[in-house]
């Protein structure tokens, strides 16, 4: 392994039916990081992911995965790279024990019993080893399906949207699992569209629209931005989000439960229309730390004006 990166992608493109979904996308992925990858529904997440790990074809671009070249070496990729799909692709009528084998055997393993016993201990799944998968709670389920991609000891995972519909403290838990094999130094790259986890990352990525908008740590992404946001506390929110529509310096507005974050690059006027506003409705306003979702709707609206 002569790259410095897990995965190193340049350029990468894709396009089906001719409709462009993946643009030029690079990214660099450092060894015992867990990279985050963000963007919403059809932005080209799964895609990417796909041509990284050499299961699809990029029409250009270049790339390794683990030093291995994407296009020509996925059989070493795949030997080396776990990957847990979107979609839960485990067999629910089989148990737990049962899927293990099936996996273990597909990749043909050696030591079967004991890698599936270290994988069931390591995951704290020995109780439920002959539970049938069917009947297993949609966090356990995620993290079965974790523990099945690394059975052959992967150095790296590419785990898409891995918690999506699981409760908060099955999210907590899968995401300590994250940050222990982290801890061993195995890669993790993860989707997700849940804020919370983006901000738990060590890096990540923006996506929309097949375009890669943004990548750093969750700090760059938001300095590099250089947006300013307030915070209104109180009052008819609605209605003040619809009135800051348009005025000078108010570039979006966005609810958080109570509060309403209002951003825009121009901070001084941003803050001389609030202020004005703040006589008027009498609001409790002031100035917040930007949040990686102001910036990421931020983004999005750019690139929308961009393209009208
Ligand atoms: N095999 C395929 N054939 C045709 N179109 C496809 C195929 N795979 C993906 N697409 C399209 O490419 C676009 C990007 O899809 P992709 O699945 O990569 O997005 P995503 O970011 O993973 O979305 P989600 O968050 O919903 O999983 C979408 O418009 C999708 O419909
Ligand atoms: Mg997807």
């Amino acid at each position: 392994m002569d790259n410095q990166y897990a995965i190193d992608v340049k350029k990468l493109n894709k396009s089906f039916d001719g409709r462009h979904v993946v643009r030029d996308v690079s990214m660099q992925v450092s060894y015992g990081e867990i990279f985050g990858f963000l963007g919403p529904n059809g932005s080209g997440k799964t895609t990417t992911i796909r041509m990284m790990c050499g299961l699809l074809t990029p029409d250009s671009g270049t790339g390794t995965c683990l030093g291995y070249d994407i296009i020509n070496q996925s059989e070493e990729i795949k030997i080396h790279v776990g990957y847990m799909t979107q979609r839960f692709s485990m067999w629910e009528d089989l148990t737990i024990r049962e899927n293990f084998n099936f996996v273990a055997c597909m990749y043909n393993l050696d030591n079967r019993k004991e890698r599936i016993d270290r994988a069931l201990h390591m995951l704290g799944l020995e109780k439920n080893a002959s539970q049938l998968v069917g009947n297993l709670s949609g966090g356990w389920k995620q993290r079965m399906a974790l523990a099945a991609c690394m059975l052959h000891e992967p150095k790296l995972l590419l785990l898409d949207e891995p918690t999506a519909g699981v409760d908060p403290q099955a999210r907590r838990d899968f995401w300590e699992e994250l940050y222990k094999l982290a801890d061993r130094g195995i890669s993790v790259l993860v989707s997700t569209h849940y804020m919370d986890e983006a901000e738990r990352c060590h890096k990540l990525a923006y996506i929309f629209g097949g375009k890669l908008m943004a990548q750093g740590t969750p700090k760059e992404v938001v300095e590099r931005e250089k947006i300013a946001t307030f915070v209104i506390r109180d009052g008819n929110l609605m209605k003040f989000s619809e009135a800051l529509k348009g005025l000078p310096g108010v570039d979006q507005t966005l609810h958080f439960g109570n509060t309403l974050h209002v951003s825009g690059v121009h901070a001084e006027l941003l803050n001389n229309t609030l202020q004005e506003l703040k006589q008027k409705w009498k609001f409790d306003m002031g100035p917040i730390d930007t949040s990686l979702e102001d910036v990421f709707v931020h983004l999005m609206e750019a690139n929308s004006r961009q393209s009208e």
